[in-house]
């Protein structure tokens, strides 16, 4: 495994290291089976929501062999105070696509409350789409507030914030390779 030092991350500020690198990509490598197996043949629209969801989108759609694939991006900001999502979401950046007709799969970091996913979900739905399911590749069941039907999951956590492959604390972190939980001593300043 890398050392903890990787761009703005002190080594000290991972308390531990929750997935390795590897443990990512072997799973993404499971996801991308499952999902070539289910859109053989067909053309599927991935729909990554910024930021936090560039290293999934980026490593998963490279792993898809056998679905044909095109990619667009939204930006949702979720209204709450502090860390905690209200479900009321505001729309930062739209999609480019028209999703008439469309195979859709949305691609997520991380399902906390699922409020957001499931704004965005029935947001989605509402275009058209001719199918519409959820790659995520992390899940707090634990902090749950709506239930998710969620297709393609990466890993069940426990309810601890995390940080690292895409995810945030204060737009740091982002790019450490592995997920970990923040030291407290980040926090406490
Ligand atoms: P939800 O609406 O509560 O499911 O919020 C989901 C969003 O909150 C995710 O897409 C992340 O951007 C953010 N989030 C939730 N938990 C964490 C975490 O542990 N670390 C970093 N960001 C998180
Ligand atoms: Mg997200």
């Amino acid at each position: 495994m890398r050392s903890y030092s990787v761009g703005s991350a002190k080594p000290n500020d991972i308390h531990h290291v929750l997935l390795s690198e590897e443990q990512i990509s072997a799973k993404l490598d499971e996801m991308a089976a499952a999902i070539d197996a289910d859109y053989e043949g067909k053309e599927l629209l991935l729909i990554g929501v910024l930021k936090g969801a560039v290293m999934v989108m980026a490593d998963l759609s490279r792993k898809l062999k056998h679905t044909r694939t095109s990619m667009d991006w939204m930006a949702v900001s979720s209204y709450g105070s502090g860390t905690k999502s209200s479900g009321v979401v505001r729309i930062l950046k739209d999609l480019d696509a028209d999703l008439t007709g469309r195979h859709v799969l949305i691609v997520e970091d991380i399902i906390d409350s699922g409020l957001t996913l499931s704004w965005l979900i029935s947001n989605l739905k509402s275009r058209g789409v001719e199918s519409l399911e959820v790659a995520a590749m992390l899940r707090k069941p634990e902090a749950a507030k709506v239930e998710v039907d969620v297709k393609y999951i990466g890993f069940d956590i426990p309810n601890e914030f995390v940080v690292g492959y895409g995810l945030d604390y204060a737009e740091q972190y982002r790019t450490l390779p592995y997920v970990g939980t923040l030291a407290p001593h980040v926090y406490e300043n």
